[in-house]
């Protein structure tokens, strides 16, 4: 059974889907913070939070067939975790550590970790490869490199085999739209610009129009929500086959402007998305695109929604039909 770990949240709900969807033996864990019991409807649910371990003992006692734990659950707003470092490094590596802890005393050796680009800091080239130097320039990409180093130490030491998956941007949805994006506050630029679009959220920032790119504004690399299950899935069955350690990045190779993004969700939703241009965010880069191509070589992983059209669809798939996301937030 796979111990799905801040599975109620917007990645983790796709790959409960996956899940479900596949008849893969599964339980969902989220302490509901950031996630909605909604979004994983169908899928067996425990409410829990991952810094309590009586929470995390219960679960593993009344439920000794899990042998794959995978964990989606930590804070993600990049300028909280510079202002709040603490409530970053707690959530977001020593509840891990005991998490890692608590498999290690029950012999549960097989663990798949949500990494970051951002652990990479500012890019020395690009595409970004899985040798790139890491020096995260947040507090928030530190945790994640952290756990990338105890999850070495773990192995080495305790044999528990772990695989790091450092995403970039997630975007899109479930492509009937039945599941999506819904976080509060909102952070990421394609569901702002689909609300500047349609009315629910005041015109978008652009921050900064003047960096060196074809158009000014910044280059990111979107991955598909769903071609990130997959790559999930590819590594679940990679341990249980008696796999090794290992740590990829996910991304599709192929950046997009935000003026790109704005331009598409105009043409996908037939709405005009009104923005104003402000200042550069400190810590932005011009570029952040990363390679795939270590995964795609070793794994054959495949994503079936490279292109921004489609990821843009399917998000909006979403949030037409739910307007105000899973309704279950005050
Ligand atoms: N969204 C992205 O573009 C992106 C990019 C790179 C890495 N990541 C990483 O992927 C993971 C998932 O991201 P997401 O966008 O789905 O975030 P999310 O906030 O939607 O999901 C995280 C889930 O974990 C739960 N959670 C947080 N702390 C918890 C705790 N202490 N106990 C129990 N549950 C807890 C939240 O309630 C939420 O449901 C995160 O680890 C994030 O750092 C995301």
């Amino acid at each position: 059974m796979v111990l799905v770990v801040g599975g109620a949240g917007y990645i983790g709900s796709h790959m409960t889907q996956w899940l479900r969807n596949q008849d893969w033996p599964h339980l969902v864990f989220d302490n509901l913070e950031y996630g909605h019991e909604a979004a994983v409807a169908g899928s067996p649910f425990v409410k829990g939070d991952l810094r309590n371990e009586a929470d995390l003992n219960a679960v593993f006692d009344a439920h000794p067939e899990i042998d794959v734990v995978m964990h989606f659950a930590a804070y993600t707003y990049v300028g909280e975790s510079v202002t709040e470092p603490g409530k970053y490094w707690k959530n977001n590596t020593s509840a891990v550590l005991a998490l890692l802890e608590i498999m290690r005393e029950r012999e549960i050796k097989k663990f798949i970790f949500s990494s970051t680009c951002a652990t990479f800091g500012e890019p020395q080239r690009i595409p970004l490869t899985e040798d790139h130097p890491q020096n995260p320039i947040s507090p928030y990409g530190q945790t994640k490199l952290a756990v990338e180093m105890i999850l070495k130490d773990f192995d080495h030491a305790y044999g528990l085999r772990s695989v790091a998956l450092r995403y970039f941007n997630a975007a899109g949805a479930d492509p009937n739209g039945a599941i999506g994006e819904d976080h509060r506050p909102e952070a990421h630029l394609i569901p702002n610009a689909i609300f500047a679009a349609t009315g629910n959220k005041p015109p978008l920032t652009i921050f900064g129009n003047d960096y060196d790119t074809p158009d000014g504004t910044c280059i990111r690399d979107y991955i598909h929500v769903v071609d990130l299950a997959q790559a999930h899935a590819l590594a679940i069955t990679h341990l249980r086959d008696g796999g090794d350690s290992r740590f990829y990045n996910l991304g599709n190779g192929n950046g997009y402007s935000v003026a790109e993004v704005i331009q598409t969700i105009e043409e996908v939703t037939g709405l005009p998305v009104p923005h104003t241009i402000g200042p550069r965010r400190p810590g932005d880069p011009a570029r952040l695109i990363g390679s795939s191509a270590k995964v795609k070589a070793d794994w054959n992983w495949n994503p079936q929604y490279p292109d921004l059209r489609s990821i843009i669809e399917h998000a909006w798939a979403w949030h037409s039909r739910h307007p105000n996301g899973y309704e279950d937030h005050a």
